[in-house]
């Protein structure tokens, strides 16, 4: 079966870190069609992945647009339609990996008559999403998709809810590479004097810098720790999210934690850097899809502790393989990381429990396997 995926980003989010291990299989006989062009072109490239970018300007509809915006758009996506359709024609099926992949993957799966699956890796609830965005997904999707691939069951529920077919979805997780979370001591410890950390206790956080993903909750609790605990920021504003990035900086300042707080940047090296942390914080404000960080945390033997919402609660169960606060309550944050920095052989104890069982739950063979198998029987069901 010979696939064309589509993905709207130019940029490696969690969804396009995703989509590389679900397109590696099928690279032989696949494309994925970008609608930017940017570093994850490189690094489908980097993987041997064939890639294209179908257009050269991103289209300006965003998440929270409404109809007005959304129609205003129009006259980017009809070249870009004009183009997909065509490269369409030469593939089996289209699987959209990203909201505006759905709105071009459902018009050209019609133009092109090609079936579509849609792969799902938002939560389409009010506070991620539009009214008018929300509508449009579930409408492409009811009416265009074959099948909907929720990327957890928080994601599936609220697809529900948005008046989405039951009946056309399954969860499969986000898959990943246990053996590259196994990161040497002499590896970490070079890295930690590196960055100047040593005899610190450090507390990493991983992710894309947005008001959501919480970075500002982490700097809040760090003020109530002890002086010995350091955070570690990593990633950067993929989105434009500039002025996010500016009030953390000025957080920082006023809280007289310059000392104690590290901005990285967008990192390669996450394995070995989450091997350097003593505990990684998820702290996302709304609720996490999935939360792809969560299980490397959990694969790099180093306790985790997330926001109790969405996929998140589906990964972690508390006290068991890591904790869970309230999403939003820096001072619960802190009494957590105070008492990981006292019981080290507790969440040392609950960290191994995580690897362990992680690297059974979410190892990418068998996730390939559930992908491929569903395609398998879905196309069974379309020659039917
Ligand atoms: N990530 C990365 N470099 C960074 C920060 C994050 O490669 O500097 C990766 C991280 O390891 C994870 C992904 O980006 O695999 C983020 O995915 P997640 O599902 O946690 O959140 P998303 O950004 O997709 O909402
Ligand atoms: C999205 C979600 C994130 C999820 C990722 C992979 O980017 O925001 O929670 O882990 O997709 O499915």
């Amino acid at each position: 079966m010979k696939l064309l995926f589509l993905d709207q980003s130019g940029k490696p989010g969690g969804a396009e870190l995703c989509l590389i291990d679900i397109a590696k299989p099928y690279r032989d006989r696949s494309l994925v069609g970008l609608f930017v062009d940017g570093p994850f072109k490189s690094l489908l490239e980097q993987h041997q992945i064939p890639v294209t970018v179908f257009a050269t300007q991103p289209i300006t509809v965003r998440k929270s647009s409404n109809l007005f915006q959304g129609l205003g758009s129009l006259k980017q996506l009809i070249p870009l339609l004009i183009e997909v359709v065509k490269t369409a024609r030469n593939y089996d099926l289209i699987y959209a990996n990203t909201q505006k992949a759905l709105v071009i993957g459902a018009l050209a799966s019609f133009f092109s008559r090609r079936p579509l699956v849609y792969h799902l890796h938002d939560i389409l609830s009010k506070e991620h999403f539009s009214k008018t965005n929300r509508q449009i997904a579930v409408t492409l999707a009811n009416r265009f998709a074959s099948l909907v691939i929720a990327n957890s069951q928080a994601s599936q529920t609220a697809f529900v809810t948005a008046g989405g077919k039951p009946n056309i979805t399954t969860v499969v997780y986000n898959g990943f590479h246990p053996q590259t979370y196994q990161i040497d001591a002499s590896t970490v410890q070079e890295l930690q004097q590196q960055l100047g950390l040593q005899g610190q206790f450090i507390v990493g956080h991983f992710s894309r810098l947005a008001p959501w993903k919480g970075q500002h909750i982490l700097i809040t609790a760090l003020a109530q720790c002890p002086p010995e605990v350091t955070a570690i920021l990593v990633g950067d504003a993929l989105f434009g999210e500039q002025d996010y990035v500016q009030q953390l900086h000025q957080q920082v300042v006023a809280l007289g934690l310059e000392n104690r707080v590290k901005f990285l940047g967008f990192r390669a090296d996450i394995p070995q850097l989450m091997a350097a942390c003593n505990l990684i914080a998820h702290t996302s404000t709304s609720p996490e899809p999935f939360g792809r960080v969560i299980v490397e945390a959990m694969l790099s033997g180093t306790p985790v502790v997330a926001a109790k919402a969405g996929g998140a609660m589906e990964l972690v169960e508390h006290g068991v393989n890591g904790f869970l606060v309230t999403p939003g309550e820096p001072q619960e944050l802190a009494q957590v990381i105070t008492t990981c920095l006292m019981e080290t052989e507790n969440s040392k104890n609950i960290a191994n429990h995580a690897r362990f069982t992680a690297s059974q739950r979410f190892d990418v063979k068998n996730i390939n396997q559930q992908i491929s198998q569903l395609l398998k029987q879905w196309e069974i069901n379309i020659q039917k």
